[in-house]
């Protein structure tokens, strides 16, 4: 199972994307927390990548389009991987095809995340997550079973992400709906597109998300 999860910021593709993981143990593909960790590890690419994170611009095709290159050809993407946050302009998706083209693979299918601007804005604002296993949580809509206890892993460090303002989270939709949304008629016209109410209870996403993979 090869899966695109698109969708503006804060729709829930990484909560969805650890769910999937969890029940089809294919890995999550995110660039967003692969860039982060080049960031945290001060490397070359993160260095040029930080101060557009933190403005809530992207990274360039070119670099994203070679960490995910490099990362689907580890043996655990043999089976299946689900990218979140890739492909996020119409340069990425082509380059998308080109990548699983050159392997004799075909894409799945991309599942796609409404959600109103209001929603998002709510949501990015309550986020935090784990800092040692990466769970993601909400200050009121998902919080852990035992307060201050990661549910996955136990820890009690947690954190939140610097682009996670009001004013980046600003850049960040008009960045979305200008260079990623075109996607969603990129997909729809290659019959690859299927979309489901992001603003729904998790559970219920996730119940709409395996609907869409038990059919594939
Ligand atoms: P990235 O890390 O990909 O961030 P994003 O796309 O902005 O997505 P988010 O992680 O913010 O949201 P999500 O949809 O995963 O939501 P989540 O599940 O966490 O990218 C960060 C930056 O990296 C970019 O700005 C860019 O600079 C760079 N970058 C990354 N990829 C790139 C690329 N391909 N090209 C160029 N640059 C790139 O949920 C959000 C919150 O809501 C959580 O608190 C969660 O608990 C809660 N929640 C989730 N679902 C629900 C629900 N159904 N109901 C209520 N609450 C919910
Ligand atoms: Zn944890």
């Amino acid at each position: 199972m090869r899966l695109i999860l698109l969708g503006p910021p804060g729709a829930g593709k990484g909560t969805q994307a650890q769910r999937i993981v969890e029940k089809h143990g294919i890995p999550q593909l995110s660039t967003g927390d692969m860039l982060r960790a080049a960031v945290n590890a001060g490397t070359e690419v993160g260095k040029r990548a930080k101060a557009v994170m933190d403005a809530g611009k992207l990274v360039s095709d070119e670099i994203v389009i070679a960490i995910v290159s490099e990362r689907i050809d580890q043996p655990d993407c043999a089976n299946g991987f689900i990218l979140d946050g890739f492909p996020r302009t119409l340069v990425q998706a082509d380059a998308t095809e080109a990548m699983l083209k050159a392997k004799g693979l075909a894409l799945s299918v991309v599942v796609e995340f409404r959600v109103d601007d209001a929603e998002l804005v709510r949501r990015v604002a309550g986020r935090y997550s784990c800092a040692q296993c990466g769970s993601v949580y909400h200050d009121t809509d998902k919080v852990p079973a035992n307060e201050g206890v990661c549910d996955k892993c136990g820890s009690t460090h947690f954190k939140r992400r610097p682009d996670d303002t009001p004013e980046t989270m600003t850049a960040r939709l008009q960045v979305y709906y200008k260079e990623t949304s075109p996607l969603i008629g990129y997909y729809h016209a290659k019959g690859k597109l299927r979309s489901v109410d992001g603003m729904a209870e998790i559970d219920q996403v996730t119940a709409e998300v395996e609907a869409i993979l038990s059919k594939l």
